[in-house]
């Protein structure tokens, strides 16, 4: 475990998040569950202590390092017009002082609310486009304006899912690992993580690699994309992110489990089985889901919990 950290520590960071987010257990669910004996917990990265929470602010630590941002005045990225990763990249932005340009696609006229509201509280100017396919030239665009006046741009890619910002998800790995130390059990852990751009999922799936627990599996429960752009995405930002640390491990085959078995109708389409688990979360726990992401993901470990796998 020192030694990921060791070589995490190569790479430098901003640091955004109040680490360690909570490990929850979850007692009142495993028992509504009646199956004993299944021991739930929660990783709260909604309470990071950053901008609101969530899953991009331990990416952008080492996406906006401090060397990357050498001459940097603009901050670009892209998302839905309520994306998570844009409202913690405009949040990341306006501690830092930097300007930020969101390339939004979706509704672009008001009432903003949720996260198109916070997008704009944080400062961040927002340019809308039709379609998906239109971000990325669009965050090209402007980022070559940026330079036009004078400025220098980083552009940070959709859901800063890159081999430097899984690292994150790296060091989150060995924080599990950590805080679990003090829940020991013998049988398989099985973690599941909403896998859509798989910065997380790449960086868990090192992490836990590196960290050789036989006992652990990964279900990457998706909210939109099919399990083998799931799987080649992860492979690719997972070989990218050992390149970084200078390591050759590689997820054992039985680690990954990536299922598009819970997206429903489509992204953002809450499902009955999204909707009844957050409603269980909520009343059983107190603890609240995002609805796009992580309500799907609980939905597949209820599911996987009932299946008696
Ligand atoms: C709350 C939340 N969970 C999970 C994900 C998916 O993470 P990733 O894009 O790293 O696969 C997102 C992506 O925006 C998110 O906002």
């Amino acid at each position: 475990m020192n030694d990921i950290f060791a070589r995490l520590d190569k790479w430098p960071r901003t640091l955004l998040v109040q680490e360690p987010t909570p490990l929850l257990r979850a007692p009142n669910l495993a028992a509504i569950l009646g199956r004993a004996p299944v021991d739930i917990f929660v990783k709260m990265d909604a309470e990071s202590g950053f901008g609101l929470g969530g899953n991009k602010a331990r990416k952008l630590e080492f996406e906006l390092s401090p060397p990357r941002l050498e001459g940097v005045t603009c901050v670009v990225t892209c998302g839905s017009n309520q994306s998570n990763h844009a409202r913690l990249t405009a949040a990341a932005a306006a501690r830092l002082g930097l300007r930020c340009v969101l390339v939004v696609n979706g509704q672009s006229s008001p009432p903003h609310t949720g996260n198109a509201y916070l997008h704009r509280l944080f400062g961040a100017e927002i340019r809308t486009v039709q379609t998906k396919d239109q971000r990325q030239p669009t965050m090209e665009e402007v980022a070559a304006e940026v330079e036009t006046e004078g400025g220098k741009a980083i552009v940070i890619p959709l859901g800063a899912s890159t081999p430097l910002g899984s690292l994150g998800y790296v060091r989150a790995a060995a924080e599990i690992s950590g805080q679990w130390g003090d829940h020991p059990h013998d049988g398989v852990t099985w973690i599941f993580v909403s896998a859509s751009s798989c910065g997380t999922y790449a960086g868990l799936a090192l992490g836990f690699a590196l960290l050789d627990n036989p006992n652990v599996k990964l279900v990457g429960v998706s909210p939109d994309v099919d399990e083998r752009e799931i799987l080649e995405e992860t492979a690719r930002l997972t070989r990218g992110a050992a390149d970084l640390l200078g390591v050759e491990v590689s997820p054992r085959p039985d680690l990954l489990i990536p299922t598009n078995a819970y997206v429903g109708s489509g992204y953002g389409f809450p499902t009955p089985e999204s909707e009844e688990a957050v409603t269980l979360l909520a009343r059983n726990e107190g603890i609240l889901l995002d609805p796009v992401y992580t309500a799907k993901t609980a939905a597949a470990m209820l599911d996987w919990c009932s299946c008696d796998r």
